[in-house]
């Protein structure tokens, strides 16, 4: 008997024993982190916990070396976002996020939920890398998530510095505002995904330095460092990511690379035991010829020649002039330019140990420095003229070598970039057809490009919350910035969404043949898989009605501008309506549809519900009303008839709204049965019309501007179609001081049994009656 309980209680105790250790380098989900406490990993090198920098009172949770008194923090979690008392901790909470807590346990930081939520442990590793995992499995490829994809202000040992394409994660290294404030600062160290991919860094928006490209054994960059006896430099690129890291030859040495916002910001430092201190190890940029394109293009910088810039060998300045006062920035141009027609004039010629220029687009961006020693070569092509003069022997010149040269040397002069261009009108030719596909046998004019699924979601930090600018009808919109710096907004078609393919297809093949300066621009599209992508010009200002009803930025428009933005309406409108190729019903005009650009310029945007008609159609009928209470007309929110006229009634429900600043649903009159209309056609009556100006505009107005846009508005709202202006009329009644007609009763004035009153006044028999082709669709 004896024996068998010592058999049971053994286990039981060993099992006691490894969960009390365990505690020190990880926690449970059912454990926490309060500050004062700490996990060491393992091997002692690192700890998780709490900390202050500097003088400062607030509080971070961070990871540290154990080892180093002189606390050097190399990850951060909550850098934005200090607490300021000891009241922090941290936690796995039940879906799997990690939570850190801070004063009456408000979260000031969180990951965002996992795939997976069960058995979950954190754990800090001796590699400083603090990993949520099963506690089953310890495969790195298993990682619910890990510290080492959102790298704060260092890359230690063995982390990837880059991309991961299939998340869309870009793990770049941002620097610390100051010593003792972690926020990011305005220094950042990226991978660029060029077709030969650099390493930047940014100051801001500018360019600070170029690593250079991707030798197969260290950056073009940074010759020196291929002979070290520290570090092992690895770059990986292909269709899943595209990374840096550095690995060591001997483990035991301590070594970190920090981005930081000094005039050097990369810097690399071991730690030196016996002095206690950080060696700088290396620094960059190191010297004048680091800085970013200094001697402009076809510039050569020569850091031991004075002046340190020089035209290549064939090339002269662009302008001598400004070339001799030491402003290098045009750079320099052939001395012979290449003539098209005769190929075979013109040959390479070999430039040695230089940094290989901009690889973006791979079209050879052309600002190179010479390495005392170490550099790579480079050979570029000349008029054959040149190629005598400077090597002093008539060069073999043949379009094998040519070809073979370009290869070589990665750059691609000319005729890769033909080669490109037909590739991707081929890829877009594929995918245009599938877009044509279902459609009733119309012949589709795609004049857009299609974009990769994997450019949009780079662009869009993989589709990242922060990116995300808010929901639209269909699914959510992000902004995203292309390779090239221009700026998107991607709208993103959820799966689930009533749109669906016609809808989306509707959409792009309508906007595709749309331009006007005050319809928002399709850019392009992407549909693979599951995915339906729209992608338009971004829109800095956003939505009009991000202003109109917003109680602090309502200011910023005054009258002037409020009466530029309605006239822009009118003309986008009269646009889709009668002058683009097709005639257009919008069906769902409103604030939110009118996007505002730098110079608030309004551009109508969201044509999911657009119609689209042959030549003299102006009207349809549908079984399925779509579009937004408060801004329908009555024949059409009833009966399901939609004009050119429907789209008038909701342009002039959205100028009442620009006037007043206040929304068409809401109500307006003590006794709550007047909604917008009602309300502007109350005072009207009432002889006081000018009572409906938002406040703001009191001091800016021009009252009989104004009171003219109240008079429009109320024509175009009128409860019968045909009553209402067009939106011609509407733009010649704007842009003059005619008399205009007196407005008649409109329709949906009341809050509440508008549809009964839409329905007693206005029959079918009416809306077509006049001599226009009344139609009638089933909406697919
Ligand atoms: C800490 O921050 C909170 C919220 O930001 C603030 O209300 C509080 O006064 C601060 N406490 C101290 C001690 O600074
Ligand atoms: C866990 O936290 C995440 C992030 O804040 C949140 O989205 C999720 O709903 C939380 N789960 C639970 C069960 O509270
Ligand atoms: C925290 O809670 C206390 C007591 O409930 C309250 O007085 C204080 O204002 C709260 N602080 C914050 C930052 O919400
Ligand atoms: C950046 O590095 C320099 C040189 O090591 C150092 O003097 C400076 O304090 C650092 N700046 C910050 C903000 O850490
Ligand atoms: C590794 O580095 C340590 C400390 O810098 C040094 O003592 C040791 O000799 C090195 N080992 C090798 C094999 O170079």
């Amino acid at each position: 008997m004896g024996l068998l309980s010592s058999v049971f209680i053994v286990p039981n105790l060993l099992f006691l024993f490894f969960t009390t250790s365990y505690g020190v380098d990880s926690i449970t989900q059912t454990q926490s982190l309060s500050d004062g406490k700490t996990l060491v990993s393992k091997g002692g090198s690192f700890e998780l916990g709490f900390f202050r920098p500097g003088s400062s009172t607030n509080r971070y949770l961070g990871i540290w070396y154990k080892n180093i008194l002189d606390k050097t923090v190399v990850w951060v979690a909550n850098r934005g976002s200090p607490i300021n008392d000891s009241s922090g901790f941290l936690m796995i909470n039940g879906t799997g996020s990690l939570l850190l807590l801070g004063q009456n346990k408000t979260v000031v930081w969180s990951t965002s939920p996992p795939t997976q939520s069960q058995n979950l442990l954190l754990q800090l590793l001796d590699s400083g890398n603090l990993v949520l995992r099963d506690e089953r499995t310890d495969n790195p490829e298993d990682y619910v998530w890990q510290s080492f994809d959102y790298p704060s202000d260092t890359l230690l040992p063995g982390m990837k510095h880059g991309w991961d394409l299939r998340r869309g994660l870009n793990r770049r290294l941002t620097s610390w505002k100051n010593w003792e404030d972690p926020s990011p600062g305005d220094t950042i160290f990226e991978i660029e995904l060029y077709n030969y991919p650099d390493g930047y860094i940014w100051k801001g928006s500018k360019i600070f330095y170029r690593t250079g490209p991707w030798n197969g054994i260290g950056t073009s960059g940074s010759p020196a460092l291929k002979r070290n006896s520290i570090y092992q430099f690895t770059f990986v690129t292909n269709e899943d990511e595209v990374y840096y890291m550095y690995t060591l030859k001997n483990q035991s040495v301590i070594t970190r690379l920090v981005i930081n916002q000094s005039d050097n910001p990369f810097q690399r430092y071991t730690w030196v035991e016996t002095e206690k201190i950080w060696n700088l190890y290396s620094t960059l940029p190191k010297d004048l010829c680091d800085s970013y394109a200094r001697c402009g293009a076809y510039g050569n910088c020569i850091i031991s020649d004075s002046p340190i810039c020089q035209c290549l060998k064939g090339f002269r300045p662009k302008s001598e002039e400004k070339w001799d006062l030491t402003d290098w920035t045009q750079g320099c141009v052939p001395k012979k330019p290449l003539s098209c027609q005769d190929k075979l004039k013109h040959g390479f010629l070999k430039f040695t140990g230089l940094k290989l220029p901009d690889t973006k687009n791979t079209w050879v961006d052309r600002n190179i420095r010479q390495f005392e020693t170490g550099g790579q070569d480079l050979y570029i092509r000349m008029d054959a003229s040149e190629l005598e003069s400077v090597d002093g022997r008539k060069k073999k010149i043949a379009a094998i070598v040519v070809a073979s040269v370009a290869v070589v040397s990665g750059l691609l002069l000319g005729g890769c970039y033909i080669f490109r261009s037909r590739k991707n009108a081929k890829e877009a030719a594929e995918k245009s057809e599938k877009l044509g596909q279902g459609r009733d046998g119309q012949e589709e004019d795609m004049e857009l490009p299609i974009l990769n699924l994997s450019t949009i979601t780079r662009a869009t930090d993989g589709f990242s919350f922060d990116n995300k600018l808010g929901e639209g009808g269909f699914g959510p919109v992000y902004k995203g910035v292309l390779e090239d710096g221009q700026e998107i907004a991607v709208k993103r078609l959820s799966k689930i969404s009533g749109q669906g393919a016609n809808e989306f297809k509707n959409e792009v093949i309508l906007i595709a043949k749309l331009q006007h300066r005050n319809l928002v621009r399709l850019l392009g599209c992407c549909v693979e898989g599951e995915e339906k992508l729209l992608v338009y010009e971004y829109m800095p200002n956003r939505s009009l009605d991000s202003f109109i009803f917003d109680k602090t930025r309502y200011k910023i428009l005054d009258w002037s501008k409020r009466f530029q933005i309605i006239c822009g309406i009118a003309r986008g409108l009269l646009y889709l309506h009668e002058d683009s190729r097709l005639r257009i019903i919008h069906r769902d005009l409103k604030a939110s549809n009118i996007l505002l650009d730098k110079e608030l310029n309004p551009k109508i945007s969201d044509f999911g519900m657009a119609r689209i008609f042959g030549g003299d159609q102006t009207e349809g009928n549908t079984n399925r009303v779509v579009g937004t209470y408060g801004y329908m007309a009555p024949e059409y929110a009833s009966d399901g008839y939609f004009s050119t006229k429907s789209d008038v009634f909701s342009f002039g429900i959205l100028l009442l709204e620009i006037i007043s600043g206040k929304k068409s649903r809401g109500v307006f009159h003590q006794d709550q049965s007047l909604n917008l209309i009602g309300y502007a056609w109350k005072l009207w009556k009432e002889n006081s019309p000018l009572g409906l100006m938002d406040a703001c505009l009191e001091d800016s107005h021009c009252s009989s501007e104004v009171l003219r846009c109240i008079h429009i508005s109320l024509l175009c709202v009128e409860q019968r179609p045909e009553d209402r202006p067009s939106m011609s009329s509407v733009v010649l009644m704007l842009g003059s001081e005619n008399a205009l007609l007196q407005p008649k009763q409109p329709g949906f004035f009341t809050g509440k049994h508008s549809h009964a009153q839409a329905r007693s006044s206005s029959s079918k028999n009416e809306s077509s009656s006049n001599n226009e082709v009344a139609v009638r669709i089933v909406d697919m």
